[in-house]
């Protein structure tokens, strides 16, 4: 089972970016967990970062041809993207939208998201296992399918 985990705009600041909000783990040490997670369910992860958002329709696009689903953190494109919507609704293969923090807890921009609708599911609030918690739950469910 292969799994795109793909991460959005700021993402690669990690470990330096508002630690208060988003942790003190760079994006390479949330990665590594995810391929360790991902390596006890015999699942293979390719992670991809982008702070582009048409990189990231791409990389979704891309991702059609092989992968069995994806784990996606849009950043602030959650809330703007139109394009990143059309994408995951495009592509057929379930999308698991995930955020480090309680976007509900924050500004009220933060709340609205143009992709939850055609996502699987979502996860937010856990910090980096907002990652594991999302990626356990689709290679769970893909499994289920088999
Ligand atoms: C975020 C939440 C977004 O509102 C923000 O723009 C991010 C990170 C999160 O993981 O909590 O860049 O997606």
């Amino acid at each position: 089972m292969k799994i795109l985990i793909l991460h959005g705009p700021n993402l690669n600041l990690l470990g330096t970016r508002e630690p208060g909000i988003y942790g003190s783990l760079t994006l390479a040490d949330i990665n590594a967990k995810l391929v360790e997670l991902a390596v006890e369910y015999h699942a293979e992860l390719t992670c991809k970062q982008s702070n582009h958002e048409g990189d990231l329709v791409d990389a979704l696009h891309d991702a059609r041809s092989w992968a069995g689903g994806v784990v996606f953190n849009p950043g602030a494109y959650t809330h703007t993207s139109i394009a990143l919507r059309d994408a995951i609704s495009a592509i057929g293969i379930p999308v698991v939208e995930v955020h480090l923090s309680n976007v509900y807890a924050r500004e009220e921009f933060r709340h609205v998201s143009m992709i939850s609708a055609v996502c699987k599911g979502k996860v937010v609030g856990f910090g980096w296992r907002s990652y594991s918690l999302g990626l356990r739950a689709l290679i769970e469910m893909l499994s289920d399918k088999k």
